[in-house]
């Protein structure tokens, strides 16, 4: 393999700036903390970061609603804040990527303005995609589209002249129109704010809504399946005319042309849910991006069967496109896994849980299972994008109070789902802190739960047992046995319950059941490696994974 193609074995961790340190005092993390901290994500052992939003934005949508592609929000910092990172980062030998998103602006973004400003049919209106209602004086949306945070994916305008007038789309918050990307001045606005950001000397890009640029001609009506309500990722198979559409693929081609003009392998990252694996893999075709999300695997049970399938089918589909896997657990959008994969209520991705939700796991039993988990994931070929504090273990913070929410989604279907606030909780560095070290005050934008004084950093730092020192090793052993890069054979023979393989040099079971599993057909000339708990004797208990390694 080129070894500048760094991003194919990649482990990437995601900062959410306004959660991960804050300098200032405000409540809010910005990108002086985030600098501040490095040291700590350089032990971890990480290759990259990703940034979510720190541009200039309202936030309504927590930054993911931009108003100037090209600036720093005050809240955050200043672009010379972002200059000393990036070597910061450099300077520990940590790629940064940033986050870019195409799909929508904020409202509060000039162009946005000056299409409210401007005439129906204007140039200005053509960079969004504004359409005139249907029924009796235009007053119904022009169709049945309901937007991923709840209501309709349409808003109606006020025109200059004080007429109730055209309606506009937006498949997030109101607060986010949509762009057209059929315009040419838009394609020629991404091109420009990818070069400001490779100029500067970003390392690549993490591709908001990618599936979603592109809108099926005609804009039909579509009614999604009933299981897919409040789903970002209805599917390939539902063909909702909003996602997956083929033309997105030419605009990958070419901000990929434009990223290889720049030394070093800049690289794209698509978030794309769609499915099947298959259908996902279109988006690393080897002329468009290189990296997917697999968010078939984040969104798999902690069961052995599905976990088979799904790992083979991830290999088989972007293998088959030369593009490595991108596993993924956790996110600013999903149910952290340390709750997630032990919940046994039924709990569709982007609504959330919180103190009303059924079937939430012991916080001990969630944890020992999201370690497994983790240990697991990470013995896999490809690349690894881990989420803001998970390596400290952090559960979803399902005990929130209704008050402190602040996703547009908890507001839009009026508390009838929770929305992602849960994962979102700023970080605990210092059990001791204000704020638990988050910052020098106590001011926390989410309010911080109790438990984060036992789980802050300082306090699982050099600790043996602590889920931050499994991820410092895990990360060390992958990195010094090219775990990423090697190939992964099935161990047949260890039981329904068990994932079992190789890879390389290393043999890993992974146990999903609730009976222990001997180990001894895998133990002759190795030894345990690292375990996500104790092992018992020659046993691998209930969630539980192994790493062994020839003697
Ligand atoms: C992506 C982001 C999510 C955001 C949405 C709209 O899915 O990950 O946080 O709300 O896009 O930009």
């Amino acid at each position: 393999m080129n070894a500048s193609e760094w991003w194919r074995t990649a482990v990437i961790y995601q900062i959410y700036p306004r959660s991960f340190a804050d300098s200032t005092g405000d409540g809010i993390g910005d990108l002086n903390g985030i600098t501040s901290r490095l040291d700590a994500l350089h032990e971890l052992g990480v290759d990259a970061v990703w940034l979510s939003p720190f541009y200039t934005s309202p936030q309504h949508d927590a930054g993911y609603d931009v108003a100037n592609y090209c600036d720093v929000d005050p809240l955050f910092g200043t672009l010379a804040d972002f200059d000393r990172l990036l070597a910061a980062a450099h300077a520990r030998d940590i790629r940064v990527i940033v986050d870019l998103v195409p799909n929508h602006s904020s409202n509060e973004h000039e162009w946005f303005k000056a299409a409210l400003a401007s005439a129906p049919g204007s140039p200005e209106r053509a960079r969004y995609i504004f359409r005139d209602g249907k029924g009796k004086d235009g007053s119904e949306p022009p169709n049945n589209w309901q937007s991923v945070f709840g209501g309709p994916m349409w808003t109606r305008i006020t025109e200059a002249d004080g007429a109730p007038g055209q309606w506009y789309l937006h498949i997030f918050d109101v607060s986010q129109p949509d762009f057209d990307w059929c315009n040419d001045e838009v394609r020629a606005e991404f091109r420009r704010i990818l070069r400001f950001w490779l100029d500067r000397g970003v390392d690549g890009f993490r591709v908001d809504v990618a599936h979603g640029l592109i809108k099926a001609p005609g804009l039909p009506d579509y009614t999604p399946p009933p299981v897919a309500a409040g789903s970002m990722g209805d599917g390939v198979a539902a063909c909702p005319p909003y996602w997956g559409q083929d033309g997105v693929h030419e605009i990958y081609r070419d901000w990929r042309v434009l990223a290889d003009e720049y030394p070093g392998a800049r690289i794209f990252c698509a978030e794309a849910w769609v499915d099947p694996l298959s259908f996902a893999a279109k988006w690393v075709r080897p002329d468009e991006m290189h990296q997917a999300f697999n968010f078939a695997y984040l969104s798999t049970p902690w069961e052995a069967g599905a976990l088979r399938v799904v790992i083979d089918e991830s290999i088989a589909a972007f293998s088959g496109v030369s593009a490595p896997a991108t596993w993924v657990l956790s996110n600013h959008d999903v149910v952290r896994h340390a709750t997630r994969l032990s919940l046994t209520g039924k709990n569709l991705q982007g609504d959330g849980i919180g103190p009303r939700s059924p079937g939430i796991p012991r916080y001990e039993d969630g944890l020992r299972r999201a370690r497994a988990a983790t240990l697991l994931m990470l013995a896999l070929p490809g690349s690894v994008y881990l989420f803001q504090g998970e390596e400290l273990g952090l559960p979803e913070d399902v005990e929130l109070p209704d008050a402190a929410r602040q996703d547009p989604t908890w507001f839009r279907t009026h508390g009838e789902r929770y929305g992602r606030d849960g994962c979102r909780v700023p970080l605990p560095w210092e059990s001791e802190g204000p704020s638990y070290g988050f910052g020098p005050t106590a001011a926390s934008w989410l309010p911080q739960p109790r438990l984060w004084a036992q789980l802050a950093r300082d306090q699982q730092t050099g600790r043996d047992d602590s889920t931050l020192t499994l991820y410092q090793r895990a990360l060390r052993i992958r990195r010094a046995r090219n775990l990423g890069g090697g190939e992964l054979t099935w161990v047949r023979g260890c039981g329904r319950s068990a994932v079992a393989f190789t890879n390389g040099t290393l043999t890993v079971l992974a146990n999903t059941g609730g009976a222990p599993i001997s180990l001894l057909p895998l133990l002759s000339g190795s030894h345990v490696l690292i375990t996500s708990s104790p092992t018992v004797g020659s046993t691998v208990p209930p969630d539980t994974t192994v790493w062994l390694a020839k003697r």
